[in-house]
């Protein structure tokens, strides 16, 4: 299981020690950028991911919610990302993805693709061969905080038995209201990466974090 807190749910008045324990304790650090079109909220941008790079040496899992994945793409990786995940939704279809997914796999690192809670899972079946990571989005991209919808499941099912009858090695990720409550359904389901925004930061970082993990 790969642990994932996500840095939008962190107290920005105290970035720094909240970056070190995640540092510390989890496995990912997950970058969630919004750009105020694709989804109706505004993030932050690749200065920030600069900056927290300073300061720790986790992967750095960038989750691009940005109506143009193929300019902001160039842009994190010259921030320093370590896998881009850029969603179906923002381009016109699966040829437009297949190129983005070599792109960003040309530049030396890792490349996912996400989908939104109403977008059926079986338009990424001629994608999954080609790319390193599915995210499933578990609540509507845009905002943390938000309940987790449960048919993510059904999601998390179908990549799973597709990964194995295939032999394909994609990470299957997992994004929006992940928590102690749902964490051991969602890993019974096939999911390996758990992000986790509200979770993780309200409270103490290190034992949240401990407790997703022995679920
Ligand atoms: C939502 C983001 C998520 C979100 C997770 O658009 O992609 O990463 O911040 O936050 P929680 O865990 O609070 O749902
Ligand atoms: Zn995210």
């Amino acid at each position: 299981m790969l642990i994932c807190p996500s840095v939008l749910a962190c107290d920005f008045t105290d970035l720094k020690y909240q970056v070190e324990e995640i540092t510390k304790y989890a496995d990912w650090l997950h970058y969630d950028v919004m750009d105020g079109h694709f989804v109706p909220n505004i993030s932050f941008g690749p200065a920030i991911l600069k900056d927290i790079k300073k300061i720790s040496d986790l992967f750095m899992d960038v989750h691009l919610m940005v109506s143009d994945p193929e300019y902001y793409a160039k842009v994190f990786y010259d921030a320093g990302a370590d896998l881009i995940t850029f969603h179906l939704e923002a381009l016109k279809g699966e040829d437009e993805a297949l190129n983005l997914i070599r792109k960003i796999q040309l530049m030396g690192i890792k490349a996912g693709i996400s989908i939104r809670p109403k977008t059926d899972v079986r338009l990424l079946d001629n994608i999954l061969k080609e790319v390193d990571l599915v995210l499933v989005m578990s609540v509507e991209p845009g905002f943390g905080g938000q309940s987790f919808i449960e048919s993510s499941l059904d999601k998390l099912d179908y990549l799973s038995n597709y990964k194995k009858d295939y032999g394909l090695s994609y990470i299957i990720e997992i994004d929006g209201g992940v928590s102690d409550k749902n964490a051991k359904a969602i890993i019974e389901h096939g999911g390996e990466a758990l992000v986790a925004g509200s979770y993780v930061f309200k409270g103490n970082i290190k034992e949240n974090i401990e407790r997703l993990r022995n679920i």
